[in-house]
């Protein structure tokens, strides 16, 4: 192989040391085994084979550096960008009273993760993901801050130099109890991940005391509604979004009476990932819901089926084909599912793959958010692109 140019290494792995000239064979330097190659067959530590009188390279040959044979330390540093991480000032806050120091830029959602309780750092979550932007529609993550009028949402909220954050109020419990209630009273939330179902009870959240669910819509009845044009509800029954599963693609399906309107799903489609733009959010109010451009069928919309709305949805809104006709067929055992992590085979760019499965079937594919070349996301071919390896 030969590389050129500066700059961190590609997806496929090495040195993150920037490199200037053409180096020959420097895939297999910087590949793993060829390292230790290289260390065991090469020159002793600080005798140099090359003819170059100048002294070795201070580093020595525990680490390897392409440009160490001929540029001196004093021109590599001269010569090109010197890699150092971000610095960042760090503000001081209060969280419930104990002072915690973050860097600069950090969410007090970040400050909880990193520098709370236990209890401090399990604050619920929906619209939030740790590889997306903030998107700061749920209201869930609610702290009061003092000297703020509202409760603000932790996951937005940066933090400040002095910032006092209270998590654990009456005004906390309570408004945080309200937006699962809320939800759950309109939405079917039965396939929320174990988190969600755990902060549903530990709110104490009551749908019942809204009344029985009103009578779920036909098919493409909540579609054609237009804004401005929506019903008073009776009193007696809850509002709900309860609609017919959408089925019109080989790929995944869209069963938005488990919708709670996150965003995810519009922002992974969007700039978060994708920049595709297949989905967004249509009507007003209570009949605002996720739909496509003019609400054609996934088929002909600008979809690319990559299923990064899948990855992000917190719901069980979104799922694939297959996951849905397990668990229609009342076959579906989270219980015994396997996952295991690999390198998607079907281009070089290198995406980690997580394969789940059951019953010694793929289920479903997903990918790490904190992997360096995904963040989570995934093309068409590593989210679907697994037929070929079952025996069906
Ligand atoms: S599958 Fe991909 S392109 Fe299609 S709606 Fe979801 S995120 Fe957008
Ligand atoms: S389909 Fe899922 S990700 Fe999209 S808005 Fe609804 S709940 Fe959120
Ligand atoms: S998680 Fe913060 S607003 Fe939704």
């Amino acid at each position: 192989m030969t590389t050129t140019g500066k700059g961190p290494a590609g997806p496929g792995g090495g040195s993150s040391a920037p490199v200037d000239e053409t180096i020959d064979g420097a895939d297999e330097a910087v590949g793993g085994a060829a390292i230790g190659t290289a260390l065991e067959e090469g020159p002793p530590p600080g005798e140099r084979t090359d003819g170059d009188t100048r002294p070795s390279s201070p580093v020595g040959p525990t680490v390897i550096d392409p440009a160490a044979p001929t540029r001196s330390a004093e021109e590599r540093l001269t010569s090109g960008p010197v890699m150092l991480g971000t610095i960042k000032r760090r503000v001081t806050l209060q969280l419930d009273g104990r002072e915690v120091r973050v860097p600069e830029g950090a969410t007090i959602l970040d400050a909880l993760h990193d520098e709370g309780t236990p209890a401090q750092a399990d604050t619920p979550t929906l619209c939030w993901a740790p590889n997306m932007d903030p998107i700061n529609a749920c209201r869930v993550c609610v702290v009061e801050v003092e000297g703020s009028r509202t409760l603000v949402p932790s996951c937005a909220r940066k933090c400040e130099d002095g910032m006092e954050v209270r998590t654990d109020t009456e005004k906390v419990r309570h408004s945080r109890r309200m937006v699962l209630e809320l939800l759950t009273s309109s939405v079917d939330m039965d396939r929320a991940s174990a988190d969600v179902q755990r902060w549903i009870r530990e709110y104490e959240v009551d749908a019942s005391r809204y009344g029985p669910p009103a009578p779920p819509a036909a098919a493409g009845e909540r579609d054609r509604r237009h804004a401005g044009h929506h019903d008073a509800p009776d009193g007696a029954t809850a509002a709900t979004v309860q609609q017919p599963v959408k089925i019109d693609n080989e790929l995944y399906v869209r069963d938005y009476s488990r919708c709670i309107m996150c965003y995810k799903c519009v922002n992974a489609c969007g700039t978060d990932a994708q920049f595709t733009f297949a989905i967004a959010a249509a009507g007003r109010g209570f009949d605002a819901r996720i739909a496509t451009e003019f609400d054609v069928d996934l088929p002909d919309s600008a979809c690319v089926y990559c299923g990064n709305c899948i990855g992000v949805c917190p719901t069980g809104a979104l799922v694939s084909v297959r996951e849905h006709e397990l668990r229609e067929a009342d076959d579906w055992h989270p219980e015994e599912e396997t996952v295991t992590t690999t390198i998607c085979s079907f281009c070089g760019v290198g995406c980690n793959l997580e394969l789940h499965v059951q019953q010694n079937e793929i289920v479903n594919v997903t990918s790490p958010s904190d992997h360096s070349v995904t963040h989570g996301h995934l093309c068409i071919k590593g989210r679907f692109g697994f037929q070929h390896v079952q025996n069906r």
